[in-house]
C-alpha cells in the first residue's frame, strides 16, 4: 500500500474480529520491526508474541486494553542495551521502543490489519506472567488483528492540530 494511504487510513483500533492473524503476516510484521532504526543501531528490544488463548489470558491479567485482538505483541526493552545522548545524557531507549511500536502500527495497516499502541499495562504483572529475565522491562503492548465491522475511529482520531499551529520557521 502507498505510504500516504497507510497514514490516512491508520487509526487506533479498539475492536477486533476474533479471526487469527496468519503466521505469514506475523512474520512480515517482525521483519518490519527488524528493519526499523534504533539509536546507534542498538536494537534494544525483545518482542513476545501472544496469539494463543493461554498467552492472551496472561496479557489480559496485565492490561484491560487488548480489545479482543487475537494477536498481541509485548514490546520489552533491554535495560542492558541503553544508549545515552552525549550532550543531554538522555537515554534513547524509550524513543527506540516508540519507533518499534509505530512500525507495527503502520505495518499492520499495510497488511490489511488494524492495531493500537497501548501503554495502559502493568509492566510488573506482565513481566511475572511471562517469566521475563531481570534485564527486560515491558514498554508497551500492541494488539493487532482484523478490524471488527462495528469499529469506528475514536473522536480523538479526528482531533488534530492544523499544520500552521505547530510549524515554526527557523530564521
Ligand atoms: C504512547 C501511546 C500510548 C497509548 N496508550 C493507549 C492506551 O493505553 N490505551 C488506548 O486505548 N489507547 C492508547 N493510545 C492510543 C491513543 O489514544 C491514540 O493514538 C490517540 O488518541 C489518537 O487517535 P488515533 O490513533 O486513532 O489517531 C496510545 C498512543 C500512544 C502513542
Amino acid at each position: 500500500m502507498d505510504f500516504e494511504k497507510i497514514c490516512e487510513s491508520r487509526f487506533s483500533v479498539r475492536a477486533f474480529k476474533s479471526d487469527p492473524v496468519e503466521e505469514e503476516k506475523v512474520e512480515k510484521l517482525l521483519k518490519f520491526v527488524r528493519l526499523a532504526p534504533t539509536a546507534k543501531n542498538g536494537q534494544p528490544y525483545e518482542i513476545y508474541v501472544a496469539n494463543t488463548s493461554a498467552a492472551l489470558e496472561k496479557v489480559k491479567k496485565a492490561s484491560p486494553n487488548t480489545f479482543g485482538a487475537p494477536l498481541v505483541f509485548v514490546l520489552c526493552r533491554d535495560e542492558n542495551k541503553k544508549w545515552a545522548n552525549r550532550y543531554s545524557g538522555e537515554n534513547q531507549i524509550l524513543q527506540d521502543m516508540g519507533i518499534i511500536a509505530t512500525t507495527l502500527l503502520y505495518g499492520a495497516v499495510n497488511l490489511g490489519l488494524g492495531a493500537i499502541y497501548v501503554c495502559n499495562v502493568d509492566p510488573d504483572v506482565l513481566k511475572k506472567e511471562l517469566g521475563l529475565p531481570a534485564n527486560l522491562v515491558v514498554s508497551s503492548i500492541v494488539p493487532v488483528g482484523y478490524i471488527a465491522e462495528s469499529c469506528e475511529p475514536s473522536k480523538m482520531h479526528g482531533s488534530r492540530r492544523e499544520i500552521k499551529e505547530f510549524i515554526h520557521s527557523v530564521e
